[in-house]
């Protein structure tokens, strides 16, 4: 998909059709009635009417007359003008671009960002509309044996904007462009099954981004290699596998070299059936998407890369799958991490952290200005949390709002939760450092806390993304988060 942007005034040009937003009441908004007078007056007819009334979610298409700006127009819904914005916007962005992948319209011009978006800059307006567009459009790479459904037509979108919103609206469109490319590499990785996206598939994968950006380079670690760097609790997981584990070490350089980089540790567990600690057959074909916190970083790479970002950023994931076997892990065990702590592995399923920590004491090799690790790692932050927001854990109150800040501008949200010694304080073993579960209360927290065990003198903080990375049901598949908040983060709120 193309996307530019347009002066308003420049959008004289003929578009196949003219998308422009209603408020309810049949209220029309500045553009829309801009384009009725160069229509000929056919939307205040037809509104008058009440063929229309503009709520959310609502579309019209007419034909508009032989001459004119637009062979069609599509009038669509943005609810009451006093609740009106950015939700509402890209609601009306995605409604649009539904309508318009079933027509037969190859080019469209947006009018929905001329009209101000309460909540969002220019900059965003033109972002979130290619981002709603593009994750719209997002197929999934399904191994259905039947006549695969046609292509939409759709080739080229205008984003119309006020001609002195250009330059933003231009940048917007580019990092759009970054951030739409990096959620549909996250959600590819993420869709595939178990039996195909092993850790090997994930280090052929790591190498085809490097072999497409030069900006991008990847390494990939083998058994013996993560045997000689001593990370035993990795090795601890994988060790119910036959699937070889990797250590994928991604790095993208922007900036000088003076500049220290951000690490980004990725949870690739490309399947958690528990281990020993077996978890229970309903839904768990899910956990192929336990690696969604190693998507996410290949995804903020690609972002990266594709924007040409001004930073450095080094991406480090632990992958392998968690199987029960005759060599796997037993409860009770007692494993050494690479940072020479002990851990008694209580519970095999909290298998997660256990792969985290090792990939966290590896980051420091980067000297990095932040570690941010990304994992589906409990239960419980679906619990507290839901779908909506991601759980943000960080005992650094300025990095903490620093992400919660990228996250509520990306429309990609992060709700913080505590860490703290009181529930560090249940994670004690009578036979090791450390256990790696506590009882019930608290999952999500006392996870958080586990991996705070590792990270002295580093700036660091936690996503858990277990509610917010994937959806279930009829509409199962990746949602392509947190890349955008990760990648809002990078640029603009270091
Ligand atoms: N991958 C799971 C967490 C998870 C659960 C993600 C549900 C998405 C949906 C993780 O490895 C796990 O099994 N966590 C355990 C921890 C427990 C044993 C302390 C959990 O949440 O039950
Ligand atoms: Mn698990
Ligand atoms: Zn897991």
């Amino acid at each position: 998909m193309q996307f530019h942007a347009s002066g308003m005034s420049a959008a004289r040009q003929r578009t196949a059709c003219a998308i422009v937003g209603v408020h309810e009441g049949a209220a029309m908004t500045g553009s829309a009635r801009a384009l009725d007078r160069a229509c000929g007056g056919v939307i205040g007819r037809l509104l008058r009417r009440g063929d229309f009334s503009g709520k959310t979610g609502e579309v019209l298409p007419i034909l508009a007359a032989r001459k004119g700006p637009a062979e069609r127009v599509l009038l669509v819904g943005l609810g009451p003008r006093s609740g009106y914005g950015r939700k509402q916007y890209r609601r009306a962005v995605v409604v649009a671009t539904q309508w318009l992948a079933k027509s037969g319209a190859a080019n469209a011009l947006s009018y929905l960002a001329v009209d101000p978006v309460p909540g969002a800059e220019p900059y965003y307006a033109a972002r979130h509309a290619v981002e709603s567009v593009s994750s719209t459009l997002y197929r999934i790479p399904d191994l259905k044996s039947g006549r695969k459904p046609p292509r939409p037509k759709l080739a080229r979108i205008g984003i119309a904007v006020p001609v002195a919103d250009l330059v933003a609206a231009r940048r917007g469109i580019k990092d759009g462009r970054g951030v739409a490319a990096g959620m549909a590499l996250m959600r590819d990785l993420a869709n595939l099954p178990a039996n195909v996206c092993t850790p090997t598939y994930l280090a052929g994968a790591a190498r085809k981004l490097a072999a497409e950006h030069k900006s991008v380079r990847a390494r990939v670690l083998d058994v013996r290699e993560i045997r000689r760097l001593k990370m035993g609790s990795f090795l601890s997981v994988t060790r119910g596998s036959d699937e070889p584990p990797r250590l994928i070490v991604l790095e993208y350089r922007g900036a000088s070299s003076r500049e220290a980089p951000v690490a980004l540790v990725g949870k690739g567990i490309t399947f958690d059936t528990g281990g020993i600690s077996l978890k229970q057959p309903p839904g768990m074909d899910e956990m192929k998407f336990d690696m969604s916190g190693a998507a996410s970083v290949f995804g903020a790479f690609k972002a990266l890369a594709t924007i040409g970002a001004a930073v450095n950023v080094v991406g480090i994931i632990p992958t392998c799958e968690n199987m029960p076997s005759g060599r796997a892990t037993r409860p009770g065990d007692i494993v050494t991490s690479m940072s020479g702590k002990t851990i008694e592995v209580l519970n095999t399923d909290a298998e997660g952290r256990l792969i985290l920590c090792d990939g966290i004491s590896y980051a420091r090799r980067f000297k990095p200005s932040a570690v941010v690790d990304i994992a589906t790692l409990t239960g419980a932050c679906v619990i507290a949390l839901g779908a909506h927001y991601c759980g943000l854990f960080s005992p650094d109150e300025k990095l903490a709002s620093a992400i919660a800040a990228a996250g509520e501008r990306a429309d990609d949200r992060a709700w913080r939760l505590p860490v703290a010694e009181e529930y560090s304080d249940l994670l004690k073993s009578n036979f090791a450092d450390m256990a790696n579960v506590a009882g019930r209360e608290a999952g999500a927290i006392t996870a958080a806390c586990f991996l705070w065990k590792f990270t002295d003198g580093l700036r660091w903080a936690h996503l858990d993304i277990a509610g917010s990375a994937y959806l279930s049901g009829s509409q199962k598949g990746s949602t392509g988060r947190p890349v955008p908040l990760l990648v809002d983060w990078l640029l603009h709120g270091r």
